[in-house]
């Protein structure tokens, strides 16, 4: 019989596109970033998450996607969920399910959707009941993007000076603005170095501090392009700081190469698409696949053009996205 304290909860997150990157940390254990970002939510694309604590549990219990999980990944899952025992006081363990809809090595960083999941699905079953800001600054602890998919639509995370002002607010509904992002696929292989081990090179690039001298500059211009919908302005702040954030992965030591010539392929290509009149442009995250944002209006021969390129496996389409919800 199940203790009658705790109830199954489940939760819904999706993943997000970043417009200006987070790259490095102040405190990797907090997981506080040494710059703000912008990004948005990605519909379609989500994580189903239940947690139910249990008192008749030895250890916490992980199943992704029907498998049983061990190793690093279950740490990081109990190291969060240390986090949301400490902050219940109640020292009890969890059986937690999760399923996503898109692949894994789709160009999509699953974190995001995972632990704003996670953090809204196991602090409901907890007993917490967290407001939006403090639900974010919750995800941030499990993933750094997953401050960012807790609220809805276009989503700032302010950087913050501290674990109490480090979190993510919506800028603008994904109702806002017709923007779509199609994820090229040209490699769906595991990549050697994930995010984490990544920003914990940031700081041995000599870019990095060139990079985040203007990084404000960046967020403020493309907030204003959003809200404007000006893609133009959009477009070329988006590639300025996608690419000096490769700019330092590249010099980093040592370096993080995660393109391949196919990714060269497709960014030289949106950008003589751009100069034509085509309005898309690229971000491209910690991995070879390209994220292309077009506005709904170009969206189909965008696409039929990115299919006709060398490398390009498969093709996700996204909107603006919700933010995390119970289900
Ligand atoms: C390149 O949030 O995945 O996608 O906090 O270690 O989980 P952890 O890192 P993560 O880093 C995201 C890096 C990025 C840029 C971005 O999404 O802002």
């Amino acid at each position: 019989m199940k203790s009658p304290e705790f109830q199954p909860i489940s939760a819904v997150a999706h993943p997000n596109i970043a417009f200006i990157k987070y790259w490095g940390n102040r405190d990797q254990e907090l997981r506080l970033p040494c710059n703000s970002s912008l990004s948005m939510n990605l519909s379609g694309l989500e994580t189903r998450t239940t947690v139910q604590f249990d008192p008749a549990l030895e250890q916490d219990q992980l199943i992704l996607c029907g498998e049983v999980v061990s190793g690093p990944a279950l740490d990081r899952v109990k190291h969060f969920l240390d986090h949301v025992r400490s902050l219940a006081n109640k020292n009890v363990y969890a059986h937690i399910e999760s399923q996503n809809n898109f692949p894994v090595g789709a160009g999509i960083a699953s974190s995001a959707s995972a632990f704003a999941a996670l953090a809204m699905a196991a602090s409901h079953a907890i007993g917490l009941s967290l407001d939006e800001k403090d639900l974010s600054r919750l995800a941030r602890r499990g993933s750094g993007s997953a401050s960012r998919s807790i609220p809805t639509g276009f989503v700032e995370w302010q950087a913050g000076t501290s674990d109490a002002d480090s979190f993510a607010f919506s800028i603008a509904p994904a109702d806002h603005w017709d923007l779509v992002d199609l994820v090229c696929v040209i490699d769906s292989t595991h990549k050697s170095v994930g995010s984490t081990g990544g920003h914990a090179l940031a700081d041995s690039s000599p870019l990095q501090p060139i990079r985040l001298a203007n990084v404000q500059e960046r967020v403020e211009n493309c907030r204003k392009a959003i809200l404007a919908k000006d893609f133009e302005s959009f477009a070329q702040v988006v590639e300025e700081d996608s690419n000096l954030m490769h700019a330092v992965m590249r010099t980093s030591s040592p370096p993080l190469t995660y393109w391949l010539p196919e990714t060269e392929v497709i960014l030289w290509n949106v950008l003589t698409w751009r100069k034509e009149g085509i309005p898309a442009c690229c971000t491209v995250d910690a991995g070879p696949n390209v994220h292309v944002l077009a506005q709904g209006k170009y969206v189909s021969e965008v696409e039929k053009r990115l299919a006709q390129l060398p490398g390009v496996q498969k093709i996700f389409k996204a909107n603006p996205g919700p933010g995390a919800s119970l289900i």
